[in-house]
């Protein structure tokens, strides 16, 4: 019988659900895969015995770690910029697919990362990266990759949404919220990328790049968070029947000319009680797409915390995993990148 050695980078919320489902769904996986995969290690900043996992299986040395050649596939939970960035260079240097619910590195760098893996032949996924549980990523890029998609809009971070809500529903004040958000394990290591927008203008970046064919990085997107919206703020846009929603919007806008050009933003929203986002609620995130052919579609679910996330890097990883064992890969940096770059513009 046939094995794949995983690796995985990181052991906070999303890392310890990996690392439990992975072993308590061990038989599945294993039937879907057609190989046995194994947890060769678990790279953390500091080992410590009291992690719930065997210690044996812990490292704080992610570069030898990706490096071995007992590893197949890696995947990443770390979050940040480096040394992640160099970490997942690496494992595509070495032979390892990855995968990634990394947003901010995705942002900047997918189309390096994207080129290195297709030069070598091996998948770089990223489901979890937007939405968490909600398959959005993989629908743009391979379900509607025979469709023109015209707009993609959304709410994509769920701790700002969880602060919204409760601010609507109780007058609740915002930092308790926030308190409670990142109890919850929503948040972000620091919950200014939530709060400020960075993190749903880096999601909108990959949803933009993905959705129009192009290459947007979050400087890219215009960008508003929700630190000065108060609970009288929410009490106001009730009186118009309508609710404030944090929407990621990025559409393809086609001037007089007939040239095109993608637009992509993040603020606060006045978003109409009647319209299906308004009903969006706690840490759940919603996409709505429209596309030529299919119309308008929209993809609803929970988008932060450990399961949720955890669930999208597992599809990733049995994709993953079946190609190691049966050949094929996913989609390749052409599918998003080798069509002409539109250029960015508000509206
Ligand atoms: N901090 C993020 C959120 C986690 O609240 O949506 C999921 O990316």
């Amino acid at each position: 019988e046939r094995t794949l050695g995983i690796a995985v980078l990181g052991l906070g919320n999303v890392g310890s659900e990996v690392v439990r489902l992975l072993s308590e769904h061990a038989d599945d996986f294993q039937a879907r895969v057609g190989a046995r995969l194994e947890l060769k290690g678990i790279a953390v900043r500091n080992v410590t015995p009291d992690r719930g996992v065997p210690i044996e299986l812990l490292t704080d040395d992610p570069a030898a770690l990706v490096a071995r050649d007992d590893v197949d596939i890696v995947v990443e939970v770390f979050g940040g910029i480096e040394p992640v960035r160099t970490l997942i260079l690496n494992s595509l240097n070495t032979g390892k697919s990855v995968v990634t619910a990394n947003k901010a590195l995705l942002a900047d760098y997918t189309g390096e990362l994207a080129a290195v893996a297709d030069a070598a032949d091996l998948d770089l996924y990223f489901e979890a990266a937007v939405a968490g549980a909600i398959p959005v990523v993989r629908p743009l890029m391979q379900s509607l990759a025979g469709d023109r998609v015209d707009r993609v809009v959304g709410i994509v971070n769920g701790t700002t949404n969880y602060i919204l809500s409760a601010m609507g529903e109780t007058g609740a004040d915002y930092s308790e919220m926030l308190a409670d958000a990142r109890r919850l394990g929503y948040a972000e290591a620091d919950p200014t990328a939530d709060v400020e927008g960075y993190d749903a203008a880096a999601k909108a970046a990959i949803l933009a790049s993905i959705a129009f064919h192009t290459r947007v990085t979050a400087s890219d997107v215009y960008r508003e968070g929700i630190s000065s919206i108060t609970a009288d703020d929410l009490a106001s846009a009730a009186d118009l029947d309508c609710t404030i929603k944090l929407l990621a919007i990025c559409e393809r806008v086609t001037d007089e000319d007939g040239s095109q050009r993608v637009s992509a933003r993040v603020y606060p929203a006045l978003v109409p009680l009647e319209h299906p986002l308004a009903a969006v609620n706690g840490a759940f995130n919603a996409v709505v797409v429209e596309a030529e052919a299919a119309g308008r579609l929209m993809f609803y679910g929970q988008g932060a915390g450990g399961g949720p996330t955890a669930s999208a890097v597992l599809g990733d990883l049995v994709s993953a995993a079946r190609n190691k064992v049966h050949g094929g890969k996913g989609p390749d940096e052409s599918i998003y990148a080798k069509l002409p770059i539109l250029s960015m513009g508000s509206t």
